[in-house]
């Protein structure tokens, strides 16, 4: 069996309110390439809304939705594809993730996040009594997980989106990898 190089999709994992949706359908734009979103796969095979799965089908429904998501995404070339951000959460699709492309983690410091999610209450895994503790202690588990699963990781706090995305795409122009044609 021959072995080539070649240049995968770019994905973007983090935490909710990384930017990962902005940063990533701006250099979609840049690149002229089309943009994916997990979620918005999701949506649109179910029908529903992420808040109306978590209330009526629970998180594991998600989870497994998110893994189907991501595996219709296999063999995907020019594209950039943001994730939600508990898809690190499940072995399989860091896996998946790795196959994939190069994977990006756009990394943000914990008050810059809460910042950033306490401007829309639509995160149902934060809708709780006390959303800063929650968000505390998803981001403590989910930390090594975004940073095992990631080729790289770029700084977001206090940048904006277009210092981020220059710095992904002059990475990701060096990133290659095996594959089996
Ligand atoms: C989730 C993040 C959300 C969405 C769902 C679960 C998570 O995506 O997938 O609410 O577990 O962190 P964003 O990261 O785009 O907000």
């Amino acid at each position: 069996m021959t072995s080539g190089v070649r240049r995968g999709p770019i994905i973007l994992i983090g935490f909710m309110g990384s930017g990962k949706s902005s940063v990533g359908q701006l250099i979609a734009q840049r690149i002229g390439c089309p943009f994916r979103d997990t979620d918005r796969l999701v949506i649109r095979e179910t029908g529903l809304e992420i808040s109306e799965l978590f209330a009526e089908k629970g998180e594991a429904f998600f989870r497994d939705r998110e893994t189907a998501a991501l595996r219709s995404l296999a063999g995907e070339q020019n594209c950039v594809i943001a994730t939600g951000g508990g898809i690190v959460t499940v072995a399989e699709n860091r896996t998946l993730l790795g196959e994939l492309g190069f994977v990006v983690f756009l990394k943000a410091d914990e008050e810059t996040i809460f910042a950033r999610v306490s401007r829309n209450q639509k995160r149902p895994l934060l809708q709780t009594d006390n959303p800063r503790q929650s968000l505390h202690d998803l981001l403590e588990k989910r930390l090594p997980l975004y940073e095992a699963a990631a080729h790289f990781t770029v700084d977001t706090s206090g940048r904006s989106h277009r210092e981020i995305a220059d710095e992904i795409m002059a990475a990701s122009a060096d990133f290659s990898w095996q594959v089996s044609p």
